[in-house]
């Protein structure tokens, strides 16, 4: 073991901020919750749109940080380590080099999961303010590619873990990987308070923004009530709760 083998083993480089990590985690935990309620049938079906209004303002911090945020957090490191063509030769040789930030698929998965979440949201929000039928079905049907994306994205890592022999999932819980896989890489740099102060603007001006697409965001509802609202949102659904109780024969 040389010297630097020594001064180096066990060492950690910092690779992803705190803040993208709450990111990741908490865009897991909401879109988990939004899928479980998805369904009219659901216990929890009266979450969904708070857990999917919760995604936004995480999509929104994230659009944020990847011009102001730490290091391996900004886009521009889509231009940085070497281009996709590379990449893909290298992984179907089963060779991948392992960045210190994101590898080029991993930056695909990064901004193809943001933009299939945003335009879910999307369409979830057309359903809640027009009630239009078209909304509905493009929801669900952008709703269930997400999911199989996000099946693609647990296998991506688990394979591109295996390949490159780095614990990536650990790496977005802690936020460090292991000097001695990447020599010398230093840390990143670490976010500046204008960044945090420009997420945490950016934070409050979605949750506005949503308020005014749809004041009753944050309020417990079902997907029901909500597919037929419009401004006699409340008479509708009380013409509704009447129909379903004349169809039950009560
Ligand atoms: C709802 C499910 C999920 C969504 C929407 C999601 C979304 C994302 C996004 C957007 C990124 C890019 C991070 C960034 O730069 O912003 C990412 C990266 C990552 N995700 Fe997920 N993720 C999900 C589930 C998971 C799960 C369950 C795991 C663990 C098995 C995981 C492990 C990772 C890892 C390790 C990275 C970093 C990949 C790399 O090193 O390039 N994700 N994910
Ligand atoms: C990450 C975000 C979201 C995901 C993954 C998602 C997913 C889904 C899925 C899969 C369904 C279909 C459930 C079924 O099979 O019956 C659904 C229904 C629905 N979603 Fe979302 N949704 C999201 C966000 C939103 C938002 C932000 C809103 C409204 C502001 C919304 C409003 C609705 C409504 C009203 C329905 C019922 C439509 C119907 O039954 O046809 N969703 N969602």
């Amino acid at each position: 073991m040389s010297e630097t083998d020594h001064l180096t083993h066990g060492s950690r480089i910092q690779v992803w901020d705190g803040p993208l990590r709450i990111f990741h985690w908490l865009l897991v935990l909401s879109i988990a919750v939004t899928f479980l309620s998805s369904e009219e049938d659901s216990p929890i079906n009266q979450w969904h749109m708070i857990s999917g209004w919760f995604a936004a303002i995480l999509i929104a911090f994230r659009m944020t940080w990847g011009f102001v945020g730490g290091e391996y957090a900004r886009f521009s490191g889509i231009f940085k380590g070497g281009g996709l063509g590379h990449h893909i030769s290298e992984t179907l040789r089963l060779r991948p080099t392992a960045p210190v930030g994101h590898n080029p698929f991993g930056w695909m998965s990064a901004l193809l999961l943001i933009a299939v979440t945003a335009a879910v949201i999307w369409t979830g929000a057309l359903i809640v303010t027009s009630a239009g039928e078209t909304a509905e079905e493009l929801h669900e049907l952008i709703g269930w590619s997400l999911l199989a994306l996000i099946a693609v994205h647990i296998l991506a890592v688990v394979v591109m873990s295996a390949l490159t022999r780095e614990n990536l999932v650990r790496a977005m819980v802690s936020g460090t990987k292991p000097t001695e896989r990447h020599p010398g890489a230093r840390s990143a740099r670490k976010p500046s308070l204008f960044a945090y102060l420009t997420a945490f603007v950016v934070v409050v001006a979605a949750m506005f923004g949503i308020l005014k697409i749809d004041p009753q965001a944050f309020v417990p509802r079902s997907t029901e009530s909500a597919e037929y609202s419009d401004s006699n949102m409340g008479d509708m659904q009380h013409d509704e709760d009447e129909e379903h109780e004349i169809e039950r024969g009560e």
